[in-house]
């Protein structure tokens, strides 16, 4: 049998190891799932989807045969007067939707970098 005073020390040797261990796992936990979303956001950012595959994910949809009075993609006589206005107020008019067509162009998954992309590839189809 082991005196009372070294009982107590392997106690308190416990404590500490088990104390030890979970602020490890602790640490590791947080790092994990701090750094995961961090990834992804790089990941968007660098593999973001081009200007063609968002236009005909979503675009295409209406822009392609003139649905709902949607300028027809490829039509230089519907597309001049709206390029006139500038990219930055037709993509504007795209994230916040324009008359019949809708926020994002329906879209939702899309980024304001893939939409500005997917105007880009529209408009250099119209010009
Ligand atoms: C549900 C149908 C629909 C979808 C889907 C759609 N559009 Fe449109 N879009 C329209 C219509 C309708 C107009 C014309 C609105 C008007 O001037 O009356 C339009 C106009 C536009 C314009 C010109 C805006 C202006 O200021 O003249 C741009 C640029 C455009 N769309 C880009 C896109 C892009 C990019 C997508 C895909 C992300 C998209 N559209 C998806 C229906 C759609």
């Amino acid at each position: 049998m082991l005196g009372g005073s070294a009982m107590k020390r392997m106690n308190v040797q416990r404590v500490i190891c088990w104390w030890v261990f979970s602020l490890s796992v602790t640490v590791v936990g947080t790092v994990q799932s701090a750094g995961t979303p961090r990834t992804d956001a790089v990941k968007t950012a660098v593999v973001g989807r081009s200007g063609r595959e968002i236009y005909s994910l979503e675009c295409d949809e209406c822009h392609a045969k003139g649905l709902i009075g949607a300028p027809k993609f490829g039509d230089k006589v519907a597309w001049a007067p709206r390029i006139a206005q500038g990219s930055t107020v037709l993509v504007a008019h795209v994230l916040h939707g324009f008359k019949a067509m809708p926020t994002k162009g329906n879209c939702m998954s899309c980024s304001e970098d893939e939409i500005a992309a997917a105007v880009r590839y529209i408009v250099t189809a119209g010009k």
